[in-house]
């Protein structure tokens, strides 16, 4: 019997901490918010215990609470008080995120990182404007038939310039960093120009580089009113069957300047988010999305699972895995026990 190795050795008190090989700490983490125009009072969000949408005057007041608990970015998701086919509110001055970026970045110090993307936005809750073919069809209600056939989509060059005009208007406003979120081809380089030519040349990209078709963002859709009215996000979103297209999807992306690279969801993608880390220099991000929380706080309502142990352990997998930064609903909750 050789026992001249004994790992075992290391793993007591004491010691555990001098070894570890990954800390997690408050500033890694970034909250997301919403900020509701359609509202006065803040909504309970069901499938995402804890979460609520917040009115326009309550903004800073909501990153305020999440300054409290140390950590000091915040992702905002807005609300808007009407949709229309193209999703104009998305880019307006006076618009949810515009407004409530203004106030947070006056009244307190969070770093404000704005989603750029017009699923919240647009009335077919689709991420960007249709496709000719499918705008004509608006007689039969975007029928399932529309959706059925593959050659109908967003269309995608015509996004890029909604979304060039978003990521000008959240820099406007005050915005830190933008994050296109709409997965459309060219995303991050339209954006990078719009924000260079309006004189946001500081201003940096998250972007949601790696972004698959997930069932995993179901409570997100509650809580941000941002459901596909028909058909899915399969023709734009990634097939979770693919991991060497995620490192085509990063290059791309590093390509047109992004400046962080993020993942999403995070823990059914672990391998995605070590890889990315590998072959690539870029901070990674990995977004923790809302399915992956809801399914934690609905076994732990059960008492199936002790909700502070799992929530600590995930977000400390998904930083071994090799993420910088997470995006979390966990982020205040977490924060508070480092
Ligand atoms: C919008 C967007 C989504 C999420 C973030 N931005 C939903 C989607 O793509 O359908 C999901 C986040 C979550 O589930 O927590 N493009």
């Amino acid at each position: 019997m050789n026992l001249t190795h004994r790992p075992r050795r290391l793993r007591r008190d004491g010691i555990r901490g001098l070894v570890s090989e990954t800390t997690l700490e408050p500033t890694d983490l970034i909250a997301p918010i919403f900020v509701d125009a359609t509202t006065d009072e803040r909504i309970a969000i069901e499938s995402m215990p804890g979460h609520e949408r917040v009115p326009i005057d309550d903004a800073v007041a909501r990153v305020e609470e999440v300054l409290e608990t140390g950590v000091e970015a915040v992702m905002l998701f807005g609300i808007p008080e009407s949709k229309d086919s193209e999703g104009t509110r998305a880019w307006a001055d006076d618009g949810v995120v515009q407004e409530a970026t203004r106030r947070i970045t006056d009244a307190t110090d969070a770093y404000v990182i704005t989603d750029a993307c017009l699923c919240e936005y647009t009335d077919h809750g689709h991420c960007g404007p249709l496709e000719e073919e499918l705008r004509g069809n608006e007689s039969h209600e975007h029928d399932a038939d529309c959706a059925h056939d593959p050659t109908l989509t967003v269309d995608n060059d015509a996004t890029l310039e909604a979304l060039e005009r978003i990521a000008v208007s959240h820099a406007e406003a005050g915005a830190d960093m933008i994050a296109p979120s709409g997965m459309m081809d060219g995303m991050v380089g339209a954006i990078r120009d719009g924000l260079d030519e309006a004189g946001y040349e500081d201003v940096p990209i998250m972007s949601y580089a790696a972004k698959y078709e997930s069932a995993f963002y179901g409570p997100f859709r509650d809580a941000a009113d941002g459901a596909p009215s028909f058909g899915n996000r399969r023709h734009y979103q990634m097939d979770p069957a693919n991991a060497r297209e995620a490192m085509r999807e990063v290059r791309l992306d590093a390509e047109q300047g992004a400046d962080v690279m993020m993942v999403k969801p995070a823990l059914p993608y672990l391998d995605i988010i070590s890889a990315v880390r590998r072959e690539f220099d870029h901070p990674v991000a990995a977004y923790n999305v809302s399915g992956e929380y809801a399914m934690l706080h609905a076994a732990a309502e059960k008492g199936w699972l002790d909700l502070e142990d799992v929530a600590l352990e995930s977000l400390l997998s998904i930083k071994r895995a090799g993420a910088d930064l997470i995006l979390t609903y966990f982020a205040e909750d977490v924060a508070r026990e480092l």
